[in-house]
């Protein structure tokens, strides 16, 4: 069902189609699967492997690291990185190592600084992980220090994000990655003018794709968020544009609903839907009108039954928004604190119930219906990632 680029009005006609019939856009058939998915440490060990090793998956947005020295350390499925902005504008990722014997090189989660300078024995490296120093030389013994370097993973800058291939010998590509749709898609959306207002990682006992598959999940919300998102958005609503690799999915706003009746002609309708995608392979970005939200999902290195999300708020900045500091503050730390309720109070502990629940060893089969169609989407392209 592969199809191109509707144009948004379109798109929303079709939606308000969905909502006067109680209808919703398909997937081609219902799909049953197995709880190993979620517990078998032999798929966490190939998605390790296969998908986090092999393609570009979002690590950061590039205002986490705006000046020169600027870092942030984040532990990938497969390695420790250190996230840093070099001279020249770049951005490298360097596995967190030092190459000595083995020390973690930089403790702090993020930080500025002009040499990466190991506690152990102090040996020091440059940040584009260049070995500049090994302490008491004259003793240590002849080395040759180009290839004693900071691991470097493939890195790239692109659509105001910061993409990492999580394996040394891998390559990246991240406009490839995105395909022609998606990749036209984000840089409309000039994301690289905004910044990062806030970002959280969260450790869940639940496994990855678990977590990813509740915010691609457009079926649950009148189930689970009675009194929050369901004030607002309808349930169970979708139409989608479905790219391979990535979608992208609007739903309805309940301020919609005075167009049932009525066409609502060449009106922009924009601002009565929620504009979300699936960027493969284990994010969903949120557009809301006035900012973007991104939620990342990834697997713990070694426990299938443990991950890490993270949510990040990419807003104008406060010269663009035209608010004054103390506005501009209020306004998104209000938006934070609801965002945070509604996971913590509703989603989490869910979620958790249901790793604990798939980890029962006679769980039986379970199903995506027709409906799920962007969780169909994340599932079919993972299993070709798999392959
Ligand atoms: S382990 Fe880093 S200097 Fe020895
Ligand atoms: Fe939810």
């Amino acid at each position: 069902m592969t199809q191109s680029i509707a144009p948004r009005a379109d798109r929303i006609r079709r939606l308000l189609e969905h909502l006067r019939n109680e209808t919703t856009d398909e997937f081609a058939d219902v799909q049953t699967f197995d709880t190993k998915r979620y517990v078998d440490p032999e798929i966490a060990a190939r998605e390790r492997e296969r998908v986090f090793g092999r393609v570009p998956s979002i690590v950061a947005h590039g205002s986490e690291v705006p000046r020169p020295g600027d870092f942030i350390t984040l532990r990938l499925p497969n390695n420790n990185v250190i996230i840093v902005r070099q001279s020249d504008g770049s951005v490298k990722a360097l596995v967190n190592m030092c190459r000595h014997r083995g020390a973690l090189i930089e403790k702090e989660e993020k930080g500025r600084c002009r040499i990466f300078s190991c506690g152990y024995h102090r040996w020091s490296y440059d940040t584009d992980g260049t070995l500049r120093t090994i302490t008491r030389d004259n003793t240590f013994g002849d080395i040759d220090r180009s290839v004693q370097g900071l691991v470097e993973l493939p890195c790239e800058e692109r659509a105001g994000f910061i993409w990492v291939v999580d394996d040394a010998s891998g390559e990246i590509d991240v406009t490839s990655w995105l395909g022609p749709e998606m990749d036209g898609i984000l840089e409309g959306y000039e994301l690289d003018k905004l910044i990062t207002f806030r970002a959280e990682g969260f450790d869940e006992p639940v496994n990855w794709k678990i977590m990813q598959d509740a915010f691609l999940d457009g079926y649950h919300v009148q189930y689970a968020h009675p009194n929050t998102a369901a004030k607002h958005i309808h349930t169970n609503v979708m139409v989608v544009e479905d790219f391979g690799q990535h979608a992208r999915f609007i739903a309805p706003r309940k301020t919609i609903d005075k167009w049932l009746e009525e066409d609502p002609g060449d009106r922009d309708l924009s601002k009565n839907i929620t504009e979300s995608h699936y960027l493969g392979p284990n994010s969903t970005l949120l557009r809301q009108p006035d900012h973007f939200q991104l939620l990342t999902f990834r697997p713990h290195p070694k426990d299938p039954g443990r991950c890490r999300m993270e949510m990040r708020l990419m807003v104008p900045t406060l010269e663009d928004s035209g608010l004054s500091e103390e506005k501009w503050n209020h306004n998104w730390e209000k938006n934070w604190k609801i965002l945070l309720a509604v996971l913590h109070e509703e989603d989490f502990p869910l979620l958790r119930g249901a790793q604990s629940a798939v980890e029962s060893t006679n769980s039986g089969s379970l199903l995506l219906g027709r409906n799920e169609v962007i969780n169909q989407i994340f599932h079919r392209e993972l299993a070709k990632l798999l392959a």
